[in-house]
């Protein structure tokens, strides 16, 4: 339900595996969480404070680039609450009465995790409203002038809710999350953690600089962690005894063809594109997804996160630029433009001349 859109780097078949061993590696329980320490930090009051009064956690609400955690840190919730969890998304709650369904289905205090809210559609979302607010449905009985509306009281429940475009969540939507947290990249540290912690639990001994250099290639990204390092653990499998050194991490990686700041092909054939099909930029988004051949969604959602973060590309009212710094990771030669910001100020000598 919540595996990426857009996978990357793997086969099917390699997928079918990794869907398997990445649920493993994920935490169960806040103990056990590497990084997020702000939302942690504000988890864990929430969650004490829900216990103290006895009563579910309030509405809440993940926002954030894709494989950084939402469906795991809900699952980590539901279990320190103590509550079962369903599991469902925007898109397959196609009919108000779908969502009926699922809410009439819902135990006292049960978590409620809605991936991708931001796809559920307005009929839909009319029936979450009083569902979020007040644990009621409404609902219509019969038919012209006999028709009634009927409020039926629900258990109370919690929902959480995740989405990669906060921006695309109506107001009244968003309003009824009692609290929104914003996951954010990972650093380079935690992401180290998180390498030895799958490490460990996946047998395999990694040397410390083997583990960093991982990390520091994998985006920010805890998904992306953890599928580089089972194909490391490939390598090191058939070539070095089952012991991940830097060498066998610098070889996997160079063989996945995962440069050094952690960009795959997909990211550089986005930059590319820009560079050389458009100048540089600006380019606007469809025009550019068209370009590529990738969906509007994986650049906004998938590509552009990173590569924002990196300061390889700018996005501007008029579309997106490659900076100089792209150019310079790519090896192109950078050839300002009068109206480039990075362009360098001509200078007082400049004048004179
Ligand atoms: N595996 C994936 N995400 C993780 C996290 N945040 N902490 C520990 N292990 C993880």
């Amino acid at each position: 339900m919540t595996e990426p859109t857009h996978n990357r780097m793997i086969t099917p078949k390699a997928r079918e595996e990794d869907a398997a061993a990445e649920k493993s590696l994920r935490p169960r329980r806040l103990s056990e969480y590497i990084g997020q320490e702000k939302v942690v930090a504000n988890l864990k009051i929430a969650i004490a404070a829900a216990k103290q009064r006895g009563e579910p956690l309030d509405h809440t609400l993940f926002y954030g680039p894709p494989g950084l955690g939402k469906t795991t840190i809900s699952t980590v919730l539901a279990n320190e609450m103590g509550v079962s969890i369903k599991v469902t998304s925007g898109p397959a709650i196609e009919r108000a009465g779908d969502l009926a369904a699922i809410l009439t289905n819902l135990k006292k205090d049960d978590l409620l995790f809605i991936d991708e809210v931001h796809r559920l559609n307005r009929a839909v979302e009319e029936v979450l409203y009083p569902a979020l607010e007040d644990f009621a449905l409404d609902i219509v009985v019969g038919k012209g002038p006999s028709a009634r509306n009927l409020r039926l009281k629900l258990p109370r429940f919690t929902v959480v809710g995740a989405t990669t475009r906060l921006a695309l969540l109506t107001s009244p939507l968003r309003d009824r999350f009692g609290s929104v947290h914003r996951l954010e990249f990972y650093s380079v540290d935690a992401m180290t953690d998180i390498v030895r912690r799958s490490a460990a639990i996946l047998k395999t001994p990694i040397d410390d600089d083997a583990a960093v250099e991982i990390a520091r290639r994998a985006r920010g990204t805890p998904r992306v962690v953890n599928r580089l390092l089972k194909r490391v653990r490939d390598f090191a499998l058939v070539l070095a005894d089952n012991h991940i050194t830097l060498d066998v991490a610098r070889q996997a990686l160079a063989s996945l063809e995962i440069d050094d700041l952690g960009l795959d092909e997909n990211d550089r054939r986005v930059l590319t594109t820009i560079i050389t099909m458009f100048d540089g930029g600006p380019v606007g988004l469809s025009t550019l997804a068209a370009a590529t051949a990738e969906e509007v969604d994986a650049i906004e959602d998938v590509y552009e996160p990173y590569l924002l973060q990196l300061g390889l590309m700018q996005r501007t009212p008029r579309g997106r630029i490659a900076t100089r710094r792209a150019y310079e990771h790519l090896n192109i030669p950078y050839a300002a433009k009068p109206s480039d910001p990075s362009a360098p100020q001509s200078s007082f000598w400049d004048a004179e001349e």
